[in-house]
């Protein structure tokens, strides 16, 4: 196949859900050529609160439905997925594969200066220790502190953002972390970067806030140059959205994610559903 057929071929994209979109919105920033193909599986989620064992499950019918598409590259939007389940997409396909966990820890070791480092994510990631374990791999001397904020996810769901009610559960959650003077915090789920008002709030503006999904897409093009995978191709990018269950509701709260519209969003059939 000619380098240009290859390249023109779009990078995959799935999540448990929703949230996925703020990946995909940081790929779109830094990758405006690039087509791309999501699927977020609606009709399962949430994965975070799910064993790893079930998520793995579910991953490999996600993995089996994007490379139905034959895309070029697969990116795990889920940090739940990313942190329990990375080698289930990595075995299944042949492709350049990257999760959210290393690049979210690479960058929070960028920014950090006193090497304490705060994560917060579904149950499914804190309990897996994924992002302690790649943070203490990079740099042996980091001081890791997690916690998880599992009523996040419904919160941004509801597009509660800004409200006082978030602000107070933002500030219990934090407020161990902030009194272990961390100088970063890692954002390990894709809703929680619709959050970063009300913690940096929560956090009195002292903490470096680390959007896991934008140090992906910086991973995604280092991985598509490293390839010679770009697409040169000057014609408008084809985005094309994929979900499990109720696309109405999938269109109408994307936005949110995305930061723009969305489209045609289309339902499919993975696994047994
Ligand atoms: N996408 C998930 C994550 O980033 C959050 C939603 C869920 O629990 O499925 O971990």
């Amino acid at each position: 196949m000619s380098n240009t057929l290859q390249n023109s071929k779009a990078i995959g994209v799935f999540d448990s859900g929703i949230g996925g979109l703020t990946v995909v919105r940081a790929l779109l920033e830094q990758l405006p050529n690039e087509n791309i193909v999501y699927f977020g599986d609606t009709a399962r989620v949430p994965y975070g609160s799910k064993s790893a064992q079930v998520v793995r499950e579910y991953t490999l019918d996600d993995t089996e439905f994007l490379l139905s598409r034959d895309v070029k590259m697969i990116v795990v939007a889920c940090n739940t997925v990313s942190a329990v389940a990375l080698d289930v997409v990595q075995k299944r396909a042949n492709l350049p594969v990257t999760g959210v966990i290393i690049p979210g820890a690479e960058a929070a070791l960028r920014a950090s200066g006193n090497k304490r480092i705060g994560v917060i994510g579904t149950a499914g990631t804190v309990n897996s220790n994924a992002y302690r374990n790649e943070l203490q791999r990079l740099d042996g001397t980091t001081n890791v502190f997690s916690k998880a904020c599992p009523l996040f996810v419904p919160l941004v769901e509801e597009g509660w953002l800004d409200l006082k009610a978030t602000e107070l559960i933002a500030q219990e959650y934090l407020f161990p972390l902030t009194t272990e003077r961390i100088d970063t915090l890692i954002l390990g789920c894709t809703h929680y970067p619709l959050l970063k008002r009300t913690i940096a709030k929560v956090t009195k503006g002292m903490v470096t806030l680390i959007d896991s999904g934008e140090a992906t897409a910086g991973t995604v093009a280092a991985m598509l140059d490293a390839q010679g995978l770009r697409n040169s191709s000057s014609q408008s990018p084809n985005i094309q959205f994929f979900v499990s269950d109720a696309p109405e509701k999938f269109t109408a709260v994307g936005e949110l994610f995305l930061g723009r519209k969305l489209g045609v969003v289309r339902k499919v059939t993975v696994g047994r559903h």
